[in-house]
């Protein structure tokens, strides 16, 4: 049975990975997930596995090196799926600093505590022991022009605290590789959507708020383009990525999905409509008139897109799921599962809420 060590597996992408893993392989494998469950870690998203023989949750920080390097010593961990991290480019511009704290130094704690367990006397590493280190594309900065995209090749050009924080684990990962031969793989990837995800991201936001009947802020002019991954998408990207990918290698993983972020909102829009009976009272306050032009982030990324040719060529990996179809998974989700929203908007989100689009 091959142990897998899963940082951060409370949040979106990381539950997505864990429910993917256990459909995939069942029994043949182990996780241990450590989350130390901050604002965007969840239990309730896990309820269904939590009582796997074969799953273990550890509450930690994947700072406290003491804590991560135990885990280590206690478990013959195979595998490493580094998903922990400040992950809301919002945040980032109110508070860098924990960005830094978690993304930069725990990534280092995670790496430092891998190479003590796995490194051997003469410098190299027990064999079929891997970490991967799961990134964004946002760390290659922003694209103008149509028909550019980012590759593994395009250089780092950060523009966020987020983004800054997360270039400098990748590099710091690639350090590991270059100097220790330390076995490894980063992915970067655009941006996901799909089950579990925080309402302070773009598309549960407007999910969440349309059926509230609240209005549906849209920053800028709305025409920012992102590439849009459904997460189980890239869950199999980095499971491939790992068990296929050649060892020392950046893989992007991307959707082919650029949508401007209006785009977004009118399709949203659509198919709450399309969804919802008539005879539901929500239906009614359902219209474009929630749309409400607002103050434009701070040093907002333009366009991101990702080429996804190297990961298709080598790996096999391609996206599987067209927008159209995500979308409507993801409403569907979302509709059966309104006490999960109800539990994520209480409390601290209300705070955060009107502090971030207080006019
Ligand atoms: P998320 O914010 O939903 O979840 C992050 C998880 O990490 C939470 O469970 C949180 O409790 C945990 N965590 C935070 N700080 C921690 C710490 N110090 N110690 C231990 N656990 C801690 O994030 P997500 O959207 O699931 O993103 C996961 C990873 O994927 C991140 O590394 C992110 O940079 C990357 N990524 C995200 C996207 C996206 O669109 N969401 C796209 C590409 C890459
Ligand atoms: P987000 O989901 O925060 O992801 P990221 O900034 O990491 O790409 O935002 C996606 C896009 O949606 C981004 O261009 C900012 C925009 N956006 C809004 O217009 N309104 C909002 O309330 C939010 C949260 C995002």
């Amino acid at each position: 049975m091959r142990t897998y060590l899963v940082t951060g597996g409370a949040g979106f992408i990381g539950s997505n990975y864990i429910h993917y893993m256990f459909r995939k392989y069942g029994d043949a494998i182990r996780i241990i997930n450590v989350d130390k469950l901050t604002y965007a870690g969840n239990l309730e998203n896990l309820k269904d596995v939590e009582d796997y023989p074969n799953y273990t949750f550890i509450r930690a920080d994947i700072c406290d090196a003491e804590t991560i390097s135990r885990i280590f010593e206690e478990n013959d961990i195979e595998r490493v799926v580094h998903f922990a991290a400040e992950s809301h480019v919002d945040r980032s511009i109110k508070n860098p600093d924990v960005f830094v704290k978690t993304n930069v130094l725990g990534t280092l704690t995670m790496l430092n505590a891998a190479k003590a367990a796995w490194e051997l006397p003469d410098g190299s590493f027990k064999p079929d022991h891997k970490f991967l280190h799961v990134s964004t594309d946002e760390v290659y900065g922003s694209l103008e022009e149509e028909g550019e995209y980012f590759y593994e090749t395009t250089p780092y050009d950060p523009h966020s605290p987020y983004s800054a924080s997360k270039a400098s684990s990748d590099f710091m990962v690639k350090a590991y590789m270059d100097t220790y031969k330390f076995p490894a793989n980063i992915t970067n990837c655009s941006n996901n959507y799909g089950p579990y995800q925080v309402p302070e991201k773009l598309i549960p936001l407007m999910i969440n708020n349309a059926l509230n009947g609240k209005s549906l802020p849209v920053y800028g002019d709305g025409k920012n383009v992102r590439d849009w991954l459904y997460v189980e998408d890239h869950c199999k990207g980095i499971d491939m990525v790992q068990e296929k990918g050649r060892l020392f290698e950046t893989y992007n993983i991307g959707g082919h999905n650029e949508k401007q972020n209006i785009e977004i909102i009118h399709i949203i829009l659509d198919t709450l409509r399309e969804k919802l009976p008539d005879s539901d009272p929500r239906k009614a306050h359902i219209t474009e008139d929630l749309i409400t032009y607002v103050t434009d982030r701070k040093g907002h990324d333009r366009r991101y897109a990702i080429a996804p040719d190297k990961i298709k060529a080598e790996v096999g990996w391609y996206p599987e799921t067209m927008f159209a179809e995500g979308i409507k998974k993801t409403i569907e989700w979302y509709f059966d599962h309104e006490d999960w929203m109800k539990n994520v908007t209480s409390g601290d989100y209300q705070k955060y809420y009107e502090e971030m689009y207080k006019s």
